[in-house]
């Protein structure tokens, strides 16, 4: 599974995965937006006195370039985004350049992470960053093999990816049968499995993240993971956050859920109604990504 960015997604035939990564740019930044600290937090435990130039993969709406940006403000530095829909690209830098203090340089590079021609395209770093990127690769292993080729002798390749699916609600929500939320996690699950089975050229990568990179060439390599954790009573941006994440996994259990889970989430989902999600004050957003990290032989 991959990291729970708390959605399951718009599909168009923009990609690999055949998502439409355009149209979720607002829901990327409401995610950025709602964790802004715990970027921060990560990209200072990132970014060394060392660290000079930052590749971010599939830097989605900027989010993280733009901690590495302020990580980065004081010493002065490269921060490149890369990504393949260049609607997602223009909008990230804007955010990373209105952030970026002079000392720091922002480039942006279209490019398929699927593509050998990732490696012509994108000079190397000290960093090389991608969040919840590689799991959209059809072949993942040689997707970290090109993202480590990308890396200084010495720098390091950071991944996000698994960790814990993200969690909204109370197991007995009062309507409908107790446990929903577990039934939806389990058909975006199968939602997931069969995304990743219809791209074309899929590999599967049958080991954990840590060992795929080290079979891709790099060392030391070591995991840890952090919480996003926005207990109740929520805010509004959680409130959106939660909708958000309600209305996606309502298309997919539109495919895979029970006729009365799916009444049970309609009425979450509606403002007119007395179980309308929005009102009440005991929903929240707890999820864990874990980050792996390897060096490049020097
Ligand atoms: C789930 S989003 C993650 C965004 C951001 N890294 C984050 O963690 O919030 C995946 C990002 O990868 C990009 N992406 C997906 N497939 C790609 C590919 N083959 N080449 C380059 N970028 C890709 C998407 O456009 C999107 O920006």
């Amino acid at each position: 599974m991959p990291a729970s960015h708390g959605y399951p997604y718009p599909v168009s035939g923009h990609s690999h995965d055949g998502l439409d990564w355009a149209a979720l740019l607002g829901h990327l930044r409401q995610n950025d937006e709602l964790n802004v600290d715990t970027l921060r937090e990560l990209a200072g435990r990132l970014v060394g006195p060392q660290t000079r130039r930052v590749v971010d993969v599939g830097s989605g709406a900027g989010g993280m370039s733009t901690a590495f940006a302020e990580a980065m403000s004081g010493a002065g530095g490269t921060v490149e985004l890369v990504d393949g829909v260049p609607e997602l690209l223009d909008a990230a830098a804007a955010c990373v350049r209105a952030a970026a203090g002079p000392q720091v340089e922002v480039g942006t590079v279209q490019a398929d992470a699927a593509s050998d021609e990732l490696l012509d395209l994108v000079s190397r770093a000290d960093l090389v960053f991608a969040s919840a990127v590689v799991h959209h690769l059809p072949d993942q292993q040689r997707g970290i093999d090109r993202l480590a080729a990308l890396v200084n002798p010495g720098g390091r390749l950071v991944l996000v990816e698994g960790g814990l699916e993200q969690r909204c609600l109370p197991w007995d929500l009062g309507v409908g049968e107790p446990g929903l939320q577990q039934r939806l996690l389990a058909a975006w699950g199968e939602w997931f499995r069969q995304m990743r089975a219809g791209m074309d050229g899929a590999v599967r990568l049958p080991v954990g993240w840590n060992r795929a990179m080290t079979e891709g060439g790099l060392t030391d390599v070591y995991s840890f993971s952090y919480l996003v954790d926005h207990p109740a009573p929520p805010t509004d941006r959680v409130y959106e956050a939660v909708l958000h994440w309600l209305s996606r996994l309502r298309e997919i259990v539109g495919e895979w859920g029970s006729e009365a889970d799916l009444d049970t989430v309609d009425q979450l989902l509606d403002p007119d109604s007395p179980n309308y999600v929005g009102g009440r004050d005991d929903v929240f957003l707890l999820t864990a990504h874990t980050v792996h990290v390897g060096t490049a032989p020097a």
